[in-house]
């Protein structure tokens, strides 16, 4: 297992009633859960044959094929929801796992966490749950070959909570465990920002690249 997907596991609750992988593809995260001794039921969900394919062979060599259901459908099953409290959405755009909450608004309840670990558009996704009373109780970041990845652990609340434009996109100094990565990661979303400003010449790109001269000065530029 990876780092990104070691991270997502560590934030899974060894005691959680159940897991529902939603776009398990291999199925990495039930099976190793299986394989640790995880005694709650165990869902790995796909919306393509192919994939959950996959994740059945992988628990099959595994040995661990019974101990997991598996589910052909689009986003979070509500047919099993009184199966998991726990659901894990990893490895897809923001964007995408938006409209899979959204299409699920059962999930909204305090009986439900969320580990979700978008690719792109992370400030789409943080703003989606802020906006909708979802409470962010982790901001992980974990480094991969080289790359940074953003993991967001959240469960309803009702209240909205108050995240400022940098923190959309890197999420909160504070609810990040290691902060030695959060500051590498804020300075290279301030370099990447001071790229884009640069790069902003035409007056139809003035409010953007005002957003970011903000954002730049929020995260300590010197040069804008
Ligand atoms: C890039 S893989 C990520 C696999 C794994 N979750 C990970 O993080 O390594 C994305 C998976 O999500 C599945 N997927 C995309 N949209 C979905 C949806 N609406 N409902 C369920 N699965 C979906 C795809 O079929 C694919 O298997």
């Amino acid at each position: 297992m990876d780092r990104r997907l070691l991270s997502i596991y560590n934030l899974i609750d060894p005691h959680a009633k159940g897991l529902c992988d939603v776009g398990t593809d291999h199925g990495m995260i039930p099976i190793r859960l299986a394989l640790d001794g995880f005694t709650g039921d165990l869902i790995a969900a796909d919306i393509k044959s192919g994939p959950l394919s996959r994740a059945e062979e992988n628990a099959l060599s595994h040995s661990v094929h019974d101990r997991i259901t598996f589910c052909l459908c689009d986003g979070i099953p509500e047919h099993l929801s009184g199966r998991f409290d726990t659901v894990v959405v990893a490895g897809m755009g923001g964007d995408l796992i938006c409209s899979i909450l959204d299409k699920a608004d059962w999930i909204f309840s305090d009986g439900y966490t969320l580990i979700l670990q978008p690719m792109t558009k992370q400030e789409v996704l943080r703003y989606y749950l802020i906006n909708n009373g979802f409470f962010i109780s982790d901001d992980i970041l974990a480094e991969d070959s080289g790359r940074i990845y953003q993991i967001i652990r959240c469960r309803y609340t009702g209240i909205n909570d108050s995240y400022s434009d940098h923190e959309l996109y890197i999420g909160k100094k504070g609810r990040c465990p290691d902060q030695e990565l959060y500051s590498r990661a804020a300075e290279s979303f301030r370099k990447n920002l001071e790229k884009i400003i640069n790069g902003c010449g035409s007056s139809e790109d003035e409010s953007k690249r005002s957003f970011y001269i903000n954002m730049a000065h929020q995260l300590g530029s010197k040069t804008i």
